[in-house]
């Protein structure tokens, strides 16, 4: 069974809604927005809609368009921050137009969101910014540990759930919401989105320290070099799903080839790996328990397969 839902016309909305008097503007955002990428989070939102039963999904179609405008202006700024040079198979756009250009890109999509949220209910919008704002905190949290060179197992959790798992929920919520979903059923979509946005990030974070950079279309083996990511939490706890110190005397000109390679044989990273993946699958299991209280769909159904493709992705 599948579900039917608008992917096109939020591609359509998405690069009408940026074009923009600037040319610049117009060429940076297509540049980025049509490269592709998975799509998730707008699917997320037109899958709640309809998981929640909500009856006409059109109307899911403009917060669709907002979640993955945000998200890519997230990654123009995050690729300035992390100097990443290849993004969805294609030149990030800090190499291409310089870090200015870049900056104002994420600037112009972001206010863009406004636009396209501006004739939606508060609620909607209050739930769009909440999400927003935890993107910035998770972002400074990273680098803010990344600079003090510690890292432990919940400053980890807690950066991931800001910067990624909160846009997850973000979208669940104002799809389910925008179906007129009973509270305890948004609840549930929440439930499922975070502990996904939390897998997702952890897997993520597992395909930089062992992906390919083709297949992923960005780079790959930048996190440890940087002082972030999965390979980079130190933890003295004795929890018994503790992640293991590792090393992160790594410098960023040892980034590349080698270094990924004598990394892998590094013991305590591969068991970082290890305890990640066992970690993501574990909430994976969590996300699909809770939507077991919505009734049967082909939207719900969707949810579940999405939630598996986040553990056997390699992209
Ligand atoms: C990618 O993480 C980055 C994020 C999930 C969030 C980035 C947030 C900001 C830059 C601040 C918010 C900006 C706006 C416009 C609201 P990653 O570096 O782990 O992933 P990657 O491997 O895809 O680069
Ligand atoms: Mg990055």
């Amino acid at each position: 069974m599948t579900s039917e839902i608008p992917l096109q016309a939020v591609e359509e909305l998405l690069l009408s809604v940026t074009r923009s008097a600037v040319p610049l503007l117009s060429e940076t955002t297509a540049h980025i927005l049509s490269a592709g990428g998975k799509r998730l989070r707008p699917r997320l939102v037109l899958l709640a809609y309809a998981a929640a039963g909500g009856t006409n999904i059109d109307e899911a179609v403009p917060l669709a368009a907002a979640v993955e405008i945000i998200h890519t202006a997230t990654l123009v700024h995050d690729d300035i921050n992390d100097h990443g040079t290849l993004r969805r198979g294609r030149e990030t756009v800090n190499s291409r137009w310089g870090s200015t250009f870049a900056l104002l890109t994420g600037d112009f999509m972001f206010t863009k969101t406004y636009e396209i949220m501006a004739p939606q209910p508060a609620e909607l919008n209050r739930i769009l910014a909440r999400a927003a704002t935890q993107l910035v905190e998770g972002e400074t949290l990273q680098i803010q540990a990344a600079r003090q060179g510690t890292l432990d197992r919940d400053t980890y959790y807690e950066i991931i759930a800001r910067k990624t798992a909160a846009l997850f929920v973000a979208c669940t919520e104002l799809g389910a919401t925008a179906a007129g979903a009973p509270p305890e059923w948004v609840e549930a979509l929440s439930t499922y989105a975070f502990n996904l946005g939390l897998a997702f990030q952890i897997v993520d974070d597992i395909l930089d320290l062992i992906g390919d950079e083709q297949t992923l279309g960005k780079n790959a083996g930048m996190d440890l070099a940087q002082g972030r990511g999965l390979g980079a939490v130190r933890d003295d706890s004795n929890a018994p799903d503790a992640l293991p110190a590792t090393a992160l005397q790594v410098t960023s000109d040892t980034a590349g080839g080698p270094f990924k390679e004598s990394l892998l044989a590094d013991h305590s990273l591969e068991t970082a790996i290890a305890l990640g993946r066992a970690k993501a699958q574990e909430l994976v299991e969590r996300a699909l328990a809770s939507l077991d209280i919505l009734p049967p769909s082909p939207a719900v159904e969707e949810l579940r397969h999405l939630a598996r493709q986040v553990i056997s992705r390699d992209r």
